[in-house]
């Protein structure tokens, strides 16, 4: 310092030309410099945060948020990049919409993103985080993951119940036939089906008759009521210093849900005890919360993702009667026009394989996955994420990049025939069930029971528009069987959380 201060003293001390150029070169040195060191700083330093739009104070981009957030995210992607960053109150989001991107963080950095950022109702009614789909990654969650893959969503378990399966969707075609002619609405009769069969093969046989029925709707009202709640905008996950004042009182709402759902597992858990003393392993010991979250679990993941598919394709296939045709001659050279369809014709069935994939790349049940959340700061496409922010994986935007999808909004089962996409997520342009360690783990039962049920409603009715109409599939849903009108619009329902 006094270096510089001498020599700054002798320049303005000395007089004329030279004294003025040697303080210009000074001013312009330390000019370069300062630009140097924070340009290194950029460079070899921590990185910043991805780019986004611009926020108030406090309460950050809250305001501006659409309900419909996978579209509102895909339009700010177009003015921020595949990358960008939002604040949530307090809570960083980071949303991601490029396959490069996905695979960055879904592949190369699979193990730090395998953890969620719980939310405060989710904590309640999962049992404190204790089911598969939001406990962190680690010996608890691959246990819980090991016993729901291998024993509750196995081949060989789904097999065994496939008589299950069969009566429901029996009994849903039963319905329909008995309506025919009048308005029906296929979302709400699959989401029954498939909580039919989803609880009836958790129960067993331990429920009959009328208890049976009335527990069947006392489910399926806790069940809408959570994925109600799930999907609210909470100030706790916004403001986590403000969590332990509930002030939507939405915590407090799913303590009572989950006490609901607890009687209900009381009353069918007996003949479970006997896997609940099976499963697990000597490190990790399943308990009575864990064996109950895994079940709800699968109730609340599998039914409306299931039956929104189905309502999608069927939905589809109503705007392209081409592809319903086409559809319906693959069944009747399978199944044969009179007979009835089974679960193991389903793959036997290329044609409507090939609808279903399409229907999964227009209308991904999750369009953002369930978020994910780093466990440790990292770089993601050369920007800074730090530990714990929430981050969306944007697969419905992927599925409709104009630079990957050929005419992305048609609908073109013909362009999944090469056999070339699969569920496996190893493909960051396809990935209806995400990819890497959180990937859905009820995919098996998935494929079946959306086959199944769209070859079984294709096989046993015809399904008609009104003359010259078009379903509207951004709106609500509900279509006819067997004969020529329809007043229905079909819904684009499903955005996933904030
Ligand atoms: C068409 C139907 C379905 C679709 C499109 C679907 C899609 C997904 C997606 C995208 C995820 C999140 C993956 C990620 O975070 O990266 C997920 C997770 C999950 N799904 Fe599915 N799912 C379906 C049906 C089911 C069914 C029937 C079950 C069970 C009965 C199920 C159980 C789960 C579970 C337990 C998880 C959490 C996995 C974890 O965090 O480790 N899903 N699903």
């Amino acid at each position: 310092m006094t270096l510089i201060s001498d020599f700054l003293q002798t320049l303005c001390n000395g007089n004329g030309q030279l004294s003025r150029l040697l303080l210009s070169l000074f001013v312009i040195i330390c000019t370069l410099s300062c630009c140097a060191w924070i340009y290194t700083k950029n460079r070899n330093g921590t990185p910043q945060l991805p780019p986004g739009p611009r926020g108030l104070p406090l309460v950050g981009n809250l305001l501006s948020l659409d309900p419909e957030l996978h579209s509102y995210f895909a339009r700010l992607a177009q003015a921020h990049g595949p990358i960008l960053k939002l604040w949530l109150g307090k809570k960083l989001g980071i949303v991601v919409s490029s396959p490069s991107l996905a695979r960055e963080v879904l592949k190369d950095n699979d193990l730090t993103f395998a953890n969620r950022d719980v939310p405060a109702g989710a904590r309640v009614v999962a049992y404190g985080g204790s089911d598969i789909v939001w406990t962190p990654y680690g010996p608890e969650w691959r246990m819980l993951r090991k016993v729901c893959v291998l024993k509750m969503l196995s081949n060989t378990t789904l097999n065994s119940v496939y008589t299950l399966r069969r009566k429901q969707v029996r009994e849903t075609v039963g319905y329909f036939y008995s309506r025919a002619g009048s308005p029906v609405n296929v979302g709400e009769q699959m989401f029954l089906t498939v909580l039919n069969v989803i609880t009836n093969m958790l129960w067993g046989g331990t429920v009959e008759g009328n208890e049976r029925t009335s527990l069947g709707a006392e489910f399926r009202e806790v069940v809408s009521e959570i994925t109600d709640l799930l999907g609210k905008p909470n100030v706790s996950d916004f403001y986590p210093g403000l969590a332990r004042f509930d002030l939507q009182g939405i915590e407090k709402k799913m303590d009572g849900l989950s006490r609901q759902f607890d009687r209900i597992f009381d009353i069918v858990i007996d003949q479970r005890l006997k896997m609940n003393r099976e499963a697990g392993d000597s490190e990790t010991p399943m308990t009575m919360i864990h064996l109950k979250a895994l079940l709800m679990d699968m109730v609340v993941g599998g039914t409306d993702t299931s039956a929104n598919t189905v309502e999608f394709v069927m939905a589809e296939m109503m705007n392209k009667p081409e592809v319903m045709r086409k559809a319906q001659q693959e069944l009747e050279g399978v199944v044969g026009k009179d007979k009835i369809v089974e679960e193991s014709h389903i793959h036997k069935l290329p044609y409507l394989h090939a609808v279903m994939k399409e229907t999964l790349r227009l209308h991904p049940a999750l369009p953002l996955l369930v978020p994910h959340c780093p466990s440790a700061t990292c770089i993601i496409g050369g920007y800074t994420i730090p530990k714990g922010s929430r981050v969306f994986v944007n697969v419905w935007a992927i599925h409709r990049d104009p630079s990957i999808w050929e005419n992305p909004l048609d609908f073109d089962p013909e362009r999944f025939f090469n056999d070339k996409w699969d569920y496996s997520g190893n493909d960051f342009n396809y990935f209806p069930f995400g990819s890497g360690r959180r990937i859905c783990a009820g995919i098996a039962m998935a494929e079946r029971m959306v086959m199944y049920s769209v070859a079984t409603l294709v096989h046993s009715f015809e399904w008609n528009l009104p003359h010259g109409e078009k379903l509207d599939l951004t709106e609500k849903f509900a279509v006819l069987p067997g004969c020529d009108h329809s007043s229905t619009k079909s819904a684009e329902r499903r955005s996933g959380g904030a």
